[in-house]
């Protein structure tokens, strides 16, 4: 029926797609796809909001219309929705992301049972979906046998790969473009089925086609958060040395793919301690396939440990800023490792100090402004510097403009900006002379933009290529004839605030870039730039490190928090840009109050069906929600992440981290009430 309605042009489902490939299931290195199940693959559906069927059509209305005729007949299984339900057949995945998931140093059950002071709780965190306020789409568009695809990805050079194993085609017919992301948060990082579809699509009815993801869509079919259920036990001497803990994690992974939250792998380093187990068991759940949101792992795992060391403190009776500092890790003690370069205690300092921690009365509901509660809690902050092999090119062109060029994405962090602000402080010209052109897979590779890594991985690059661009601009200086360098070496000539001259003259006698072009007859002159991790890899640990201080106001009649002021200091070596640098702190912290008090996806137990998949009902925080935002950085170089003296680490997801904890820590401090499970709702403080 729905092949006759009108406009239809294609109904395509597993029992008439073509033959497509399950592509590579390596995460960092090549193409993780969003599922190792591939669109249309068999006849099973595994969770709700599968594909069993696309329909193209002329317009949108007609092929929404045609989609309600589709009769789908199948025999209905009962569905395991809840991880409690699940935990009979929980198993232990051995890595993820090249880290191992299960490790043990010392002897923790000992420690624990010696341990003057012992803590032990179970902490969950809900399934929470990524809700970019701009959907993912994909525009397919065939010449002959090459294809086009516009998409709303975080990783061109990822899509790129993906998109080739699944069709069964070579890399180089496989044009992806990404210029603009609305937000990604990591459910753009990978391949989800859509994108395929629009192929498949596209080549089915030999036109250009284009597929939208409604919002509906964008909470079964690109990822979202696993749930968490975390125990944490904590052992330490009487003056808060911790000697054991002991943080195990069960999430849930999906039918057709593995993915895992791993939430204990910072509690390896976080802390110095010598007795430490760490341990990972996932479900399967008829629920879609988990994917990387806002700092995988250490933002629900830091949950957990954050407010595990809050109750500890009150166990011991010590300030909580007091008791991290007590633990702090001043090597990395899993990796065995010094650290690149670390500030935290910095960051605690100068948050504290902003925030006027030294006025705090310890005592839970001693706080007060009027009949509101008012809370003030804190909690460390950690993601790592991740760093990959990154590509740019530098070209100057004759009519005085300089392009930046690179396959790395922007998606609303500020990779434009921070690309044209480094190429104009070495080509030393005025920054609106940059052109800067991203999210094209025809483009130098890079990295996906996630893990927080662009910025240690392609401004390196950037800067290498703007140098090599000069270095060549000197030697065509160097060389043309008739020239006020006639006669001179490279090496004499200096490439300096936009303008050529000789070692040891003045600048305004140079000649401008340009002229050197218009003189030589060359239209442009490219300079190369890549760079990637080297040896300092094996010898340092790379991480950033944060504070996050929170005020609650709390009342009690309504128990409603109230997040009145957030102060964050973060160490994330060198900030490159100021502006870009505190606004990503921001939507940081906004997000981390959004964990804190509101984001939690609901699905119904029966058929697995999601009951909040839209923006009402998936509450996301709004300007009212969150008042005054402090964002302070420590700003020291790291010496060792990158080669060229640049010491920007990168952020992004760090600021996100320790939010909620901060907030938990905080409403227990107004009210003491602990809730050791997110999102923080007045019902559990009633
Ligand atoms: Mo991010 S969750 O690494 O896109």
């Amino acid at each position: 029926m729905a092949e006759k309605a009108p406009g239809v042009l294609a109904v395509i489902h597993h029992g008439n797609a073509p033959t497509l490939y399950r592509p590579d299931n390596d995460f960092m290195s090549a193409s993780k796809p969003g599922e190792a199940r591939v669109v249309f693959e068999d006849d099973r559906v595994h969770y709700s909001g599968q594909y069993v069927a696309i329909i193209v059509a002329e317009t949108l209305e007609q092929a929404r219309y045609a989609a309600e005729l589709v009769q789908v007949s199948y025999a209905v299984e009962d569905p395991t929705i809840e991880t409690d339900a699940a935990l009979d057949s929980a198993y232990l995945p051995d890595e993820f992301f090249g880290e191992k998931l299960t490790t043990t140093r010392g002897d923790p059950d000992v420690a624990l049972s010696r341990a003057a002071v012992t803590h032990a709780a179970t902490y969950t965190t809900p399934i929470e979906h990524h809700n970019p306020i701009e959907p993912s789409a994909s525009v397919a568009v065939w010449n002959g046998d090459e294809l086009t695809l516009y998409e709303t990805t975080q990783w061109v050079a990822g899509a790129r790969k993906t998109v080739a194993q699944t069709l069964g085609m070579p890399e180089e017919k496989i044009h992806i473009v990404s210029p603009f992301i609305g937000g990604g948060f990591g459910c753009k990082g990978f391949v989800w089925p859509h994108s395929i579809l629009s192929a498949v699509a596209a080549k089915r009815v030999n036109r250009p086609v284009k597929l939208n993801l409604t919002r509906k869509h964008m909470f079964s079919a690109c990822g979202h958060r696993s749930e968490t259920k975390q125990y944490v036990q904590l052992g330490a001497e009487r003056n808060g040395r911790l000697v054991a803990i002991d943080h195990d994690t069960v999430v849930q992974t999906s039918m057709v793919d593995e993915f895992v939250e791993a939430c204990g792998n910072t509690s390896r380093f976080l802390y110095s301690c010598p007795n430490v187990r760490v341990r990972h068991r996932a479900v399967r759940v008829n629920v879609a396939t988990p994917t990387p949101m806002r700092a995988p792992g250490e933002n629900p795992g830091l949950f957990a440990l954050e407010s595990a060391l809050d109750e500890l403190a009150y166990l011991l009776n010590m300030d909580p800023v007091e008791l991290r500092i007590v633990n702090h890790a001043d090597v990395n003690e899993q990796a065995r490792r010094p650290w690149s370069s670390k500030y935290l205690k910095e960051c605690y300092r100068m948050g504290a100090e902003r925030f006027g921690w030294a006025k705090r009365a310890p005592q839970p509901g001693s706080m007060r402004d009027g009949n509101v509660l008012v809370g003030w809690g804190m909690a460390t902050a950690t993601y790592p510097g991740i760093r990959s092999p990154g590509a740019a090119k530098v070209r100057l062109l004759q009519d005085g403009h300089v392009d930046v060029v690179s396959a790395t994405q922007d998606m609303g962090g500020g990779t434009y900006t921070t690309m044209a602000q480094i190429a104009a402080d070495v080509m030393g010209i005025a920054i609106e002379r940059i052109r800067t052109v991203l999210g094209d897979s025809l483009l130098p590779p890079a990295p996906v933009s996630g893990g927080s890594m662009t910025t240690a991985s392609i401004l390196p690059a950037t800067r290498k290529a703007a140098q090599d661009a000069l270095s060549k601009l000197r030697h065509l200086a160097a060389t043309m004839p008739a020239s006020p360098f006639t006669n001179r070496r490279p090496d004499d000539i200096v490439a300096e605030g936009g303008r050529v001259f000789p070692k040891g003259a003045h600048p305004s006698s140079g000649l401008p870039y340009e002229d050197v072009l218009k003189r030589t007859n060359q239209t442009e002159i490219e300079g190369e730039g890549y760079t990637e991790p080297g040896p300092e890899r094996d010898k340092y640990a790379f991480q950033s490190f944060g504070a996050q201080f929170v005020e609650v106001r709390v009342d009690p009649e309504i128990a409603k928090v109230q997040i009145s002021r957030v102060v964050s200091a973060f160490d994330v070596g060198k900030i490159v840009n100021a502006k870009t640098a505190r606004s990503q702190g921001y939507s940081g912290v906004v997000m981390g109050v959004g964990v804190a008090l509101m984001e939690h996806t609901v699905y119904d137990s029966r058929d697995g069906s999601i009951i909040t998949s839209n923006l009402a009902d998936y509450a996301i925080p709004v300007n009212a929600d969150t008042r005054s935002i402090d964002i302070l950085f420590v700003d020291k170089p790291d010496p060792f992440i990158d080669s060229d003296g640049l010491g920007a680490r990168g952020l992004g997801e760090i600021t996100v981290t320790g939010v909620a904890p901060a907030v938990a820590n905080a409403v227990y401090h107004a009210t003491g009430r602990r809730i050791r499970d997110l999102p923080i709702t007045p019902d559990k403080l009633l």
